[in-house]
Formats: structure tokens, C-alpha cells, sequence
């Protein structure tokens, strides 16, 4: 095999498709390995979680930083120093200067809450529901200067239930976070898949399944 991917991954917060990586990564024919997660929040909970698995962590606070592009300097700086190649925003909550994304485009992933290009931003699942959107889903794609844009690697639709809140179709559609991150990861880091103008392409597997329907088509509506 050739040499795992190594990856670093940003984060704010809770650190769940952060760990979905972790655990992903941990089987020897994933081609690619965690070897940083940066946090912009002293204490975040995922900090703990690449700790408990031996992984180097960091807190760059953005608070510490007169400018966005002091603090961009300062993430790319640790970055490179690690030798990162592949950059995995998870849950991390900050808008990225132009440079920064410039520097990193197209090894550099988010994952977004919903069927981009709908719903992008905050928010998300509380807009599905009063839109009474029947699917929703996640979404991993490139980074690109505008927030939640960029090609698309993969997605998981995912549906809404009937008298679902913003917290049980949160909690469904995290589900296929964790899923769909590692996978998608996986397509990049392999060499599956690679940009072209604004489309990800090289995937010639199809889904097996042709359709979600929500509700479903079969069955008894009582
Ligand atoms: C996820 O829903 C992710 O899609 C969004 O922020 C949340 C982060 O959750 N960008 P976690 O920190 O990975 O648990």
C-alpha cells in the first residue's frame, strides 16, 4: 500500500465526526492517518477525544489574534510544520480567509449538515423543519471561499420523520455524518477522486439504492 495520507483536522467543539475519523482511520487499509487535530476553542470536548487516542493536539484561539489573517497564519504555520496533506474541517466554526483556502484548495474538506447546496450556514436542521422539507441529509465537499460552497465529494440523504425536532433530525442526520466523513475521506485521500473545474469526479461506482422516498412509497399510514 502506499503511504497513509497524513491528515490534520480542525475542530470548535463536541469532536463526533472527529472521532467517526479516528475510529475509521484505525483499520490498516484506511490511506489516511490523523496526526493533528487543532482546536480554536481552549477545552473543546474533541481534544479530549484525540488525546484518548494518542493524537498531538493543539489550541490556536482566535481570540489571541489582532486579525483573521494573523490567526489563518498561525493554523497554516502548525500545519505545515506537521507535514499535513489533507485538511479536515469538523464542526469547526470559523470562516477561513482567502489566502488560507487558496493555499489549501482541493485538500481541504468540511462537512455540512445538510443536501448542499440547500441550507447552507447555522442553524440548518430548524430551517429543514420549517421549510417542511421531507429529505434532508450531509454533505462533505472541497473548501471554497464562500461558506458551505465547493465540489461536492459525497452525500447522504437522510429523512425526516413526522413530529421530528431540531435535536432527533439532528442526532439522525449525525448518524450519516459519521458514515458518510470517513468515506469521503477515504475517495480523497485513496486518489479515487479528484476535482475538475467545480465538480469532484473519478468515482465510477454507483449507489446500489435509486431512491429515498419520505414518506416512504410502501406500508400503512396510520
Ligand atoms: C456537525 O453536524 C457538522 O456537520 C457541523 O457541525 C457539527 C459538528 O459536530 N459542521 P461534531 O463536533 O463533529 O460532533
Amino acid at each position: 500500500m502506499t503511504a497513509k495520507k497524513r491528515v490534520g483536522v480542525l475542530i470548535s467543539g463536541r469532536g463526533s465526526n472527529l472521532q467517526a475519523l479516528i475510529d475509521a482511520a484505525k483499520a490498516p487499509d484506511y490511506p489516511a492517518e490523523i496526526v493533528l487535530v487543532i482546536s480554536n476553542v481552549p477545552g473543546a470536548q474533541g481534544l479530549a477525544r484525540a488525546e484518548a487516542a494518542g493524537i498531538p493536539t493543539c489550541v490556536i484561539n482566535h481570540k489571541d489574534f489582532a486579525s483573521r489573517e494573523d490567526f489563518d497564519q498561525a493554523l497554516d504555520a502548525k500545519l505545515t510544520a506537521a507535514g499535513i496533506e489533507l485538511l479536515c474541517n469538523a464542526g469547526f466554526m470559523r470562516l477561513l480567509t482567502e489566502g488560507f483556502v487558496t493555499r489549501w484548495q482541493d485538500r481541504h474538506l468540511n462537512i455540512h449538515p445538510s443536501l448542499l447546496p440547500a441550507f447552507k450556514g447555522l442553524h440548518t436542521h430548524a430551517r429543514v423543519l420549517d421549510e417542511g422539507a421531507k429529505i434532508t441529509g450531509c454533505t462533505v465537499h472541497f473548501v471554497r471561499t464562500a461558506m458551505d460552497d465547493g465540489p461536492i465529494i459525497a452525500q447522504a440523504a437522510v429523512a425526516v420523520h413526522p413530529g421530528d425536532t431540531e435535536e432527533s433530525l439532528a442526532a439522525r442526520v449525525l448518524q450519516a455524518e459519521h458514515l458518510l466523513y470517513p468515506h469521503a475521506l477515504r475517495l480523497v485521500a485513496s486518489g479515487v477522486v479528484r476535482v475538475e473545474g467545480d465538480h469532484v469526479v473519478g468515482m465510477t461506482r454507483q449507489s446500489g439504492q435509486s431512491a429515498l422516498f419520505s414518506p416512504p412509497l410502501h406500508g400503512t399510514f396510520d
